[in-house]
């Protein structure tokens, strides 16, 4: 446990404050602590170049680098990560994938972060109708290969293209799910231990790096110990 305010970092996957900031505002208010927010592409805007070199050279070699290093910052940082997009064909916007593209290197089978497994990730979608499921997994895919330790999921269907247009019924039913997530987020505070699937997904990713093809991959495993006896959780819990 500890007694330091929360941090909550937020990236938005767009650049306006909609239905869908509007949420994810009101579960890190009822979280409670220091907030960081990123609206996307405002606040990085760049696209993959696929040059690979975050995976082969080292991430400081990634050409959008100094964009990226704040929002990297704030999610090492945080205690609490939010990813919130709205449905766009289905999907999460453009602009939050490209921003998550600039992580796979932190993916498990890379350079997972040992903090990730210790902190907890929320996603949240909205749409106007359908699309919410695939839009979570979007975001969630990431969260769960950065190796983050538990990951909540909080997707409707608002009926409306703004948060003006969204019913009282609705706004009733969002107060009372963002209560139950934040209730949820503060009692694993500074006790968080990964899924059991996280623990065997990074099992299998152990397993790869025994044989692994990327020299820089391997070192950085070998340097964490977790090749031998040491979990990225063990310090966490
Ligand atoms: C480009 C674009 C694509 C959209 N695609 C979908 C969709 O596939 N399914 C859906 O139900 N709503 C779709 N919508 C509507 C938004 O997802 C919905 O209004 C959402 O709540 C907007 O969130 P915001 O207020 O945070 O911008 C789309 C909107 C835009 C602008």
């Amino acid at each position: 446990m500890t007694d330091s305010p929360v941090k909550t970092v937020i990236i938005h996957g767009q650049s306006h404050v909609g239905s869908t900031a509007s949420i994810a505002r009101m579960l890190a208010a009822k979280i409670g602590g220091e907030t960081t927010e990123f609206f996307l592409p405002r606040d990085f805007g760049h696209f993959c170049a696929g040059c690979t070199a975050c995976f082969v050279k080292g991430a400081d070699r990634c050409p959008h680098v100094t964009d990226l290093t704040p929002v990297t910052e704030a999610i090492d940082a945080a205690d609490i990560i939010i990813l919130a997009s709205p449905v766009y064909v289905f999907h999460a916007t453009g602009a939050m994938k490209a921003l998550l593209d600039h992580y796979g290197w932190r993916w498990m089978a890379h350079r997972p972060d040992p903090r990730m497994f210790g902190k907890q990730g929320v996603c949240i979608a909205t749409a106007a109708g359908v699309g919410v499921k695939s839009t979570l997994k979007d975001m969630e895919h990431s969260l769960f290969y950065w190796g983050v330790g538990r990951i909540e999921k909080l997707g409707m269907g608002v009926a409306a293209t703004d948060w003006e247009g969204v019913s009282a019924k609705k706004k009733a039913a969002l107060e009372r799910k963002t209560d139950a997530i934040a209730a949820r987020l503060k009692f694993r505070r500074g006790r968080v231990t990964p899924s059991f699937k996280t623990k065997a997904m990074f099992g299998i990713m152990r397993m790869a790096q025994k044989n692994g093809w990327n020299p820089l991959d391997v070192a950085y495993w070998k340097d964490q110990g977790w090749l031998g006896k040491e979990r990225p959780w063990r310090r966490s819990e």
